[in-house]
């Protein structure tokens, strides 16, 4: 399926990633201004469709874009890119721009142009190798809440981490662990799982929100939300990442050196594998009640 073309849903007309043009004066392209969303499908089934929604509204309301499409019109966009995924594990990306405008200026077309909104589909990989990190600092904005499109500090961060011959970077910001270039984060400490609070500093994961509720729920283990400390990450009993593409992704070295101590080091730990046996369980409840 990678290499042949793929439908791409591009501002009201269907075309493939062959043909998909946008304007150069989209602002997408000129400012990165715009927002975006992956939405996985497991088994044909959206995952998370709900949350990650109220998410796109919420990084549309907070850059001043209006809804481009109503519920039912992204449904059916979303239909149509899976139809024929039945049995395939695949994700949506979707974005939407300011749209475009002739006249660069920094500040918002008035009145304003029509969104831009581009969508498409395509599969997600196997589980892969467990994760080696590296930490790096954290040089993004001030509003990593918002799922912008703008992701040159996250792009930087993770090529520096494949440099090395790694898999994903941890940004520290004031020797304080916020998350992953795109994941977020979590550590054991002392029999808790602690991960960093929602706000300014993060973007607020999905995989994040939904596998606290899990834990919550069936009381799995103490959870805190705090940032964690770059001295703590490394003395951490077990870390991992999360994504909608990767789930629960167990880190088993940080900085070169192996996460976890005794039979558990350099391994996915149990606390992790238990509550990745947790969200798997989860994630198959949803899509036999959807
Ligand atoms: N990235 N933090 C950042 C900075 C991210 O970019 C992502 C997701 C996450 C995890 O969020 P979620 O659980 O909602 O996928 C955390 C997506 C997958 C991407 O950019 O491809």
């Amino acid at each position: 399926m990678s290499d042949a073309p793929r439908p791409v849903y591009l501002n009201g007309e269907w075309c493939d990633t062959a043909t998909a043009r946008v304007s150069a004066f989209d602002r997408g392209y000129l400012f990165g201004d715009g927002v975006y969303e992956v939405i996985p499908a497991f088994g044909g089934r959206l995952f998370g469709l709900a949350e990650h929604m109220a998410r796109l509204s919420r990084s549309l309301a907070a850059i001043g874009i209006t809804e481009p499409l109503a519920a039912s019109q992204w449904q059916g966009v979303f239909d149509r890119l899976l139809d024929g995924h039945d049995g395939q594990d695949v994700a949506i990306y979707l974005q939407v721009t300011r749209g475009a405008s002739e006249r660069r200026d920094h500040a918002w077309p008035v009145p304003a142009v029509e969104p831009g909104v581009m969508a498409t589909v395509s599969p997600i990989g196997g589980p892969g190798r467990d994760a080696r990190v590296i930490t790096a600092p954290d040089q993004r904005w001030a509003r990593c809440d918002i799922k912008s499109i703008n992701l040159l500090p996250n792009t930087m961060a993770r090529q520096q981490a494949f440099e090395q011959g790694c898999d994903e970077a941890v940004l520290v910001r004031d020797g304080l662990v916020t998350e992953g270039a795109a994941t977020n984060l979590f550590a054991v400490l002392d029999g808790r799982l602690v991960t960093a609070p929602t706000g300014p500093q993060i973007l607020p994961g999905i995989t994040r929100g939904l596998l606290l509720d899990v834990v919550r729920h069936q009381t799995l283990v103490e959870v805190e939300e705090s940032f964690v400390s770059l001295g703590a990450l490394s003395r951490a009993d077990e870390v991992f990442l999360t994504s909608s593409t990767k789930d629960l992704w167990p880190v088993v070295e940080i900085d070169g050196r192996s996460v976890g101590r005794g039979e558990h080091a350099g391994k996915a730990g149990p606390i992790t594998r238990r509550l990745d046996r947790a969200f798997q369980a989860f994630k198959q409840s949803q899509r036999s009640s959807a």
